[in-house]
């Protein structure tokens, strides 16, 4: 196989383009789409972003140590695009792409409602690394969208139609390959025994020992 080899950057693609909000100690707030992230612990659940100093949305989370990550859907992918390419020095984001605000429970920050999953982050630690400085960062709470889960409180994240983004282009997730461990299972190609969510997050009878929480 011919490959070419490149200088060190990042192909680490697909990925997730997410929707962090942030709150500035003067009430200001804001959004801006991060592609620099991802868990990092299962537990404590932990995650982080990474954010270039010049950004608005940098000296906000820097100031008060809290973001809430927005998960980002085929709806909003104009929106995630959009807050990718205009400063909240400049835009009320939130205003322009209309989306509504929702207090979160933990954390100081407004979350995007039309996001199907926010995800309430504390910072732990920031890490200068170069271009981008790492907020490390605890979740602190999750909120899962009451519309994506059936009748047994299953969610399914897969039904919000999730945006992935990879090398400069968003997609939409294709054909469904398998389930978790689907490639040890007896019997089962894992596609025909799909079964379409895990349990929701935050729903007091989940025992939390689902596949997703024992990675
Ligand atoms: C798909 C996508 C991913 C991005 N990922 C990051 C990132 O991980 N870190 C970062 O600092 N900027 C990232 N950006 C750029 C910022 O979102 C952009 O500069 C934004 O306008 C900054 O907003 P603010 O000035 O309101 O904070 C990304 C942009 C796009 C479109």
């Amino acid at each position: 196989m011919a490959k070419q080899s490149w200088k060190p950057g990042n192909m680490l693609y697909p990925l997730p383009a997410v929707m962090v909000t942030c709150r500035g100690k003067d009430g200001k707030d804001n959004i801006i789409t991060i592609g620099w992230t991802g868990t990092v612990c299962s537990d404590p659940a932990m995650t982080y972003v990474s954010v270039r100093k010049e950004r608005y949305s940098h000296a906000m989370i820097l100031e008060t140590g809290e973001f809430v990550i927005n998960l980002t859907t085929k709806k909003l992918a104009k929106a995630t695009d959009f807050c990718g390419v205009r400063s909240g020095r400049d835009v009320d984001k939130f205003e322009a792409m209309h989306l509504t605000k929702e207090e979160a429970q933990v954390v100081n920050v407004p979350m995007i409602a039309e996001s199907p999953v926010n995800i309430e982050c504390r910072v732990t630690e920031v890490k200068e690394l170069g271009s981008h400085d790492m907020f490390l960062a605890e979740v602190v709470a999750v909120h899962a969208d009451e519309a994506y889960m059936d009748e047994k409180g299953r969610f399914s994240l897969t039904a919000a139609e999730p945006i992935a983004y990879s090398h400069g282009t968003y997609f939409t997730l294709g054909e469904q390959l398998g389930t978790f461990g689907y490639s040890v299972k007896k019997g089962k190609t894992g596609k025909s025994g799909v079964k379409s969510g895990s349990k929701r997050p935050n729903a007091k009878k989940s025992s939390g020992k689902n596949s997703e929480k024992d990675k």
